[in-house]
């Protein structure tokens, strides 16, 4: 397959900037193709750490990259994403970065109601990254949204705004807000138009020449099956679909686009924000798994809620996503545990599920049935081959692979880029 597509199999924050930019040695261009800054994906690179929200991460190495139609994009954020790297000297030109023209923008005026709602929401919030997100995506399938291709022609977008400045100024008046100054709302978008238009690209046919002439396409995704609008835990989700097949509408490539779809799954679980998280463990044990594996959200700076390998969950994100195989990430902060647990199905009031049943209320009060492993007292850190695994750590990638009923691919076993075991090559499968 010459593609191949990366997306988080949990509720995000799996590793897979690190694999992205792993893999970005092998492909021609990364596409980020949903989502927004909400992302934060850490790379780190001979002790140098950079830390992407809204570029691909391919940028790094310095592989094109491309911003999909399916991206939410706030511009003055990629203004100052552009020059943070700058300062790391990565250069970001429209040489190596293109934009598709028909990404819809987030606005000042979405980060201000996603705060709003997120404040007034008390016990029920959803713990958003406040960027914006989901508001933006609601214009964009309002139908009211102001896209990349409208920077070219701000003198026409009087209807357009009209629609939605009196969709926000109302949604405003009920916060107690202000109406939005559009005067200053064009004036900002005039003056940040000279900086996204050089980026600005009919990026669906970029990618079909590409593949038409056998490049490789590395899809990029953000956050995680779990947090996808359809087939996560509603409402405790992003307002994007993270399913692999999402590479393909949020592109403008057809739907085998995706190829090899190479789910990124964490040795244990985490999760940042509200929401129902089975396996969470809220006591010493959560606590190590949090500090050896440094569990602070890139965006946010809050401390990931961490528990035991879900083998249920994993199971229902390669399935309803397709995944064909898993990079298995961080399996060296298992280092030095005697018992390990692996979730394998629930309990709700005596009723066996192997699957997450829909419902919150059910999904919040479902008991983790586990299998208890022995772990090793050896260390993975920095491993790049089976051969350096301990024979217990071997065990248990083989029953996390027998339980989620997928194969491991790629084994990560520290931050750094070349602390990587490679299983079977995604871009020759
Ligand atoms: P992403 O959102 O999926 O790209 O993941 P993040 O970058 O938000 O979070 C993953 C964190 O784990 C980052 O700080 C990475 O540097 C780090 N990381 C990635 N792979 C490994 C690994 O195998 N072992 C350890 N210890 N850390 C890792
Ligand atoms: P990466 O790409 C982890 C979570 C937020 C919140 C929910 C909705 O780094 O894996 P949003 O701002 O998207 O409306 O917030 O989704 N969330 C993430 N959690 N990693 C991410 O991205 C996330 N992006 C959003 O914490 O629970
Ligand atoms: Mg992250």
């Amino acid at each position: 397959m010459a593609n191949v597509t990366v997306i988080g199999a949990q509720w995000g924050d799996e590793g897979k900037g690190k694999i992205v930019d792993w893999l970005a040695e092998r492909a021609d261009i990364v596409v980020r193709f949903q989502g927004g800054h909400n992302a934060g994906h850490t790379l780190v690179v001979d002790g140098k750490v950079y830390k992407l929200s809204l570029l691909p991460s391919g940028i790094v190495r310095g592989t094109l990259s491309v911003i999909g139609n399916g991206v939410v994009l706030d511009p003055w954020h990629f203004r100052d994403e552009v020059a943070k790297l700058a300062a790391q000297d990565v250069a970001i030109t429209p040489d190596n970065l293109q934009i598709a023209e028909t990404c819809p923008l987030i606005l000042p005026f979405h980060r201000d109601l996603d705060g709003l709602r997120e404040d007034a929401s008390g016990a029920g919030k959803i713990g958003t990254t406040r960027r914006g997100i989901g508001p933006a995506y609601e214009d964009k399938v309002g139908r009211r949204a102001i896209r990349v291709c409208d920077l070219a022609h701000l003198d026409d977008l009087g209807p357009q705004l009209d629609r939605l400045l009196a969709h926000h100024d109302a949604l405003r008046a009920g916060f107690g807000e202000a109406p939005i100054d559009r005067a200053r709302l064009l004036a900002d978008l005039a003056e940040i138009a000279d900086v996204i238009l050089p980026f600005a690209s009919p990026v669906w046919r970029t990618l079909g020449e590409a593949r038409a002439q056998g490049k490789r396409i590395l899809f990029e995704g953000a956050q995680g099956v779990l947090l996808d609008v359809d087939h996560g835990t509603y409402p405790f989700v992003t307002s994007s679909n993270t399913v692999a097949g999402t590479a393909a509408s949020g592109s403008g490539l057809g739907p085998s686009a995706p190829g090899f779809v190479l789910g990124i799954v964490k040795a244990y679980t985490t999760r940042v924000g509200s929401g129902p998280f089975p396996t969470e463990l809220e006591d010493e044990t959560g606590t190590r798994l949090g500090e050896r594996g440094h569990e602070f959200g890139t965006v946010t700076g809050r401390k990931r809620r961490c528990g035991w390998f879900d083998a249920v969950l994993v199971r229902q994100s390669a399935a309803v996503s397709g995944i064909t195989g898993i990079a298995l990430t961080k399996l060296d902060v298992l280092d030095g545990f005697a018992e390990l647990r692996i979730c394998t199905g629930y309990d709700l009031d005596g009723r066996h599920y192997d699957y997450l049943p829909p419902h919150p209320n059910d999904q919040a009060r479902v008991k983790p049935i586990y299998e208890t492993i022995e772990g090793w007292s050896e260390s993975t850190a920095g491993a790049r081959s089976w051969a350096d695994l301990p024979a217990q750590a071997i065990k248990y990638i083989r029953r996390v692979e027998e339980l989620i009923r997928c194969p491991v691919a790629l084994v990560s076993t520290s931050p750094e880029r070349d602390d990587t075991i490679l299983v079977r090559d995604p871009f020759q499968d």
